[in-house]
């Protein structure tokens, strides 16, 4: 696959939506509301400090992450991130390659280690994935997460120095 990532500015949140949307209201691997609005998805995902990126197959937006400061002030040196791969184009390494892209832009701009707090316990393509990233599980939240069809699950928190 000709996969192209790149830098998008958050007025261009509309490229993402439709994926971001779809994800959203499966309600079983992020917390917003699975009927969040385009506004609050928009400001939420990408508050003032976080970048977006697309990834694009023929001209299609087929993926995206955003990476911002996991903390603020005396946490800010701690990267947080988020990957959204559309249903149509999984299994084919996108997440993969977003993920090293992710590690790549966040040591670049000075980040010393990334952390993932609501990685959800049922997600288990997600939770190989960043393992074999390099990141590992540090902590575990006890049912802090309505699963749509599961019910109440735990949360990972999953770490790794960049
Ligand atoms: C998690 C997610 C980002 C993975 O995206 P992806 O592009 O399919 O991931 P990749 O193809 O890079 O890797 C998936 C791995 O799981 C494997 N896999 C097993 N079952 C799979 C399935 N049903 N679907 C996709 N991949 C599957 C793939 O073979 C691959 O393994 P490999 O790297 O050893 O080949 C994607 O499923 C998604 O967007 N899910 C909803 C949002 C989400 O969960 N984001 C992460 C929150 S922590």
């Amino acid at each position: 696959m000709n996969l192209a990532i790149r830098e998008i500015g958050s007025a261009e949140f509309g490229l993402i939506w439709p994926i971001f949307r779809e994800v959203v209201a499966a309600g079983d691997t992020y917390i917003y509301s699975p009927d969040i609005a385009f506004e609050e998805a928009r400001s939420t995902w990408l508050p003032p400090r976080a970048r977006a990126f697309v990834a694009e197959a023929d001209g299609n937006i087929v993926g995206h992450y955003m990476l911002k400061p996991n903390a603020p002030g005396l946490g800010d040196h701690v990267a947080n991130a988020g990957y959204m791969v559309a249903p149509s184009a999984r299994g084919q390494g996108i997440a993969s390659r977003l993920c090293e892209h992710s590690i790549e832009t966040a040591r670049a701009a000075g980040f010393s280690a990334m952390q993932f707090n609501a990685v959800v316990r049922s997600n288990e393509v997600a939770v190989r994935l960043w393992q074999k990233h390099g990141f590992t599980i540090v902590g575990m939240v006890p049912k802090a997460f309505r699963h749509a069809r599961l019910g109440p699950t735990d949360i990972y928190i999953m770490h790794r120095f960049v």
